[in-house]
């Protein structure tokens, strides 16, 4: 009857769905464990290993190196490429590899690169994503283990080394400028590779800022208690132009006014604004019963904000000299502070303090506008270009992430082992790139 043929038709459906020639091998049943070997593996080879292998040389010397500081043929070259950023294990979306092989078709920077051959298919991702999400475990394989990147500079890295203190990015945004107690750090981006260290007549540098035109670098730092010191660099060529020292003690922040006009900010209480053509003093501000810890213009550099180790921030006129006003609202040493970015109206300032506490301010008519608790404390604030959000770097070696007006946690991410003290933001990409204890630096992608 008609009713039985559809029910047997009905019948062969299943029977067909049930006995569909399995492709399991290849496609990423959530259910199976994605194996490296067999699944991942082949992948790499056919479709990386061609730029990500480990050094070679040729008959004639010449040494070809794995594209990118990338090295994709063993686990060792895999897990030192990059930091160890290339895959982290559970996070696909932290993993760089994952990042660049689902970048939307022809878009720069995906891999592999749209000139050489055509995107991995999704079923190609979704094994990655979820071999990366399962643990990222490559069994018994070790990969080629006869070379693997060492750079000269990390062979001779001594095996702890001292925090980075500050960073910022060029301003072409190709290299990253970090301080430790080392000297400066050059480091290429993305890939973050040393390439250079310079050394600076300071013995602590806590700060490096690029003046206005990006064609000078000033470093703030000093001996505890005894001096401080701000030396002056060319940029790219890293020549010391000029020190300037008055401070009895470490400069902990160093911010340009103009080219020719530098203020610094000192344990020893007081702020210094420099006239840099001359070397002297044009103004020396004192009111902070504690040492100094940041420094910020504000409305057409007319106005200078300082946060202190007292809980205090302070507004000053460069005009008459005067203490404008004095905010206090928070209850422990303020650490930085950082002016919202393209804003009309009235400018807003962000603060972040021991008290565990993210304050916005309207310094020009002293009001604490609202805040934000945080679980660990913030030791170094920045605003996303945009202005849409703010960026805390913490004690605890996470980055969050905070909405200026609803003063919600958008975002926590794991950023490194242990304390942060330095955040920039890329000027275009929107990476980030923190620094801190034991000399790490690493690149966070927020989504
Ligand atoms: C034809 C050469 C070529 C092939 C093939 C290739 N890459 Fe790359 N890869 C590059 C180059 C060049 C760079 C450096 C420039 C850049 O970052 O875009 C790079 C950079 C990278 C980076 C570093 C990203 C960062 O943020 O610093 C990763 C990860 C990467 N490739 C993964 C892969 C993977 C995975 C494959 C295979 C699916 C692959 N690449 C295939 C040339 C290649």
């Amino acid at each position: 009857m008609y009713h039985k043929e559809i029910l047997s038709i009905i019948k062969i459906i299943i029977l067909f769905l049930f006995f569909m020639p399995s492709t399991s091998d290849l496609s990423a049943n959530p259910q199976t464990v994605v194996d490296f070997e067999k699944s991942i593996s082949p992948i790499l080879q056919n479709r990386c290993f061609k730029c990500h292998s480990a050094p070679t040389i040729d008959v004639n010397g010449n040494v070809t190196k794995p594209k990118g500081s990338v090295q994709l043929d063993s686990v060792l070259g895999i897990r030192e490429s990059l930091h160890g950023e290339v895959i982290v294990a559970g996070e696909p979306d932290n993993s760089l590899l994952y990042h660049r092989i689902t970048l939307p078709e022809g878009e720069t920077g995906i891999m592999p690169p749209t000139e050489d051959s055509t995107p991995l298919t999704k079923q190609e991702t979704d094994l990655f994503e979820q071999w990366i999400k399962q643990g990222a475990d490559f069994g018994e394989w070790k990969g080629n283990q006869s070379q693997r990147i060492q750079s000269k500079s990390k062979r001779h890295q001594p095996t702890v080394m001292s925090p980075i203190t500050s960073l910022v990015f060029s301003p072409d945004g190709k290299s990253v400028i970090a301080c430790s107690q080392a000297g400066l750090h050059i480091y290429d981006y993305p890939s973050l590779d040393q390439t250079k260290l310079i050394e600076v007549n300071a013995y602590n540098i806590h700060d490096v800022a690029f003046s206005p035109n990006g064609e000078r670098l000033a470093v703030g730092g000093g001996n505890p208690a005894t001096e401080g010191i701000i030396e002056i660099f060319s940029w790219i060529e890293l020549k010391s132009l000029n020190i300037f020292k008055q401070h009895k003690d470490s400069v902990m922040a160093v911010s340009w006014r103009d080219e020719n006009t530098l203020a610094s900010a000192s344990l020893d209480r007081s702020i210094i604004l420099w006239d840099l053509s001359s070397g002297k003093p044009i103004q020396q501000f004192e009111g902070h019963s504690r040492g100094v810890s940041s420094l910020c213009f504000l409305n057409d550099n007319q106005l200078l904000v300082s946060t202190g180790i007292d809980q205090n921030i302070r507004v000053w006129d460069l005009t008459s000299g005067e203490l404008l006003r004095s905010m206090n609202n928070h209850t422990l040493p303020v650490h930085d502070l950082a002016l919202r970015p393209r804003e009309s109206t009235l400018p807003m300032l962000v603060s972040v303090s021991d008290d565990k506490t993210v304050r916005f301010w309207q310094p020009t008519i002293g009001r604490m506008v609202k805040f934000a608790r945080l679980k660990g404390t913030p030791l170094d604030v920045s605003w996303m270009h945009n202005g849409t959000q703010v960026i805390a770097a913490c004690d605890d070696g996470i980055i969050r992430l905070v909405d200026p007006d609803s003063v919600e946690v958008t975002a926590e991410i794991q950023g490194i082992s242990g304390w942060i003290y330095a955040l920039a933001v890329h000027p275009t990409d929107g990476s980030i790139v923190i620094g801190g204890e034991n000399g790490q630096v690493k690149r966070i992608i927020p989504k």
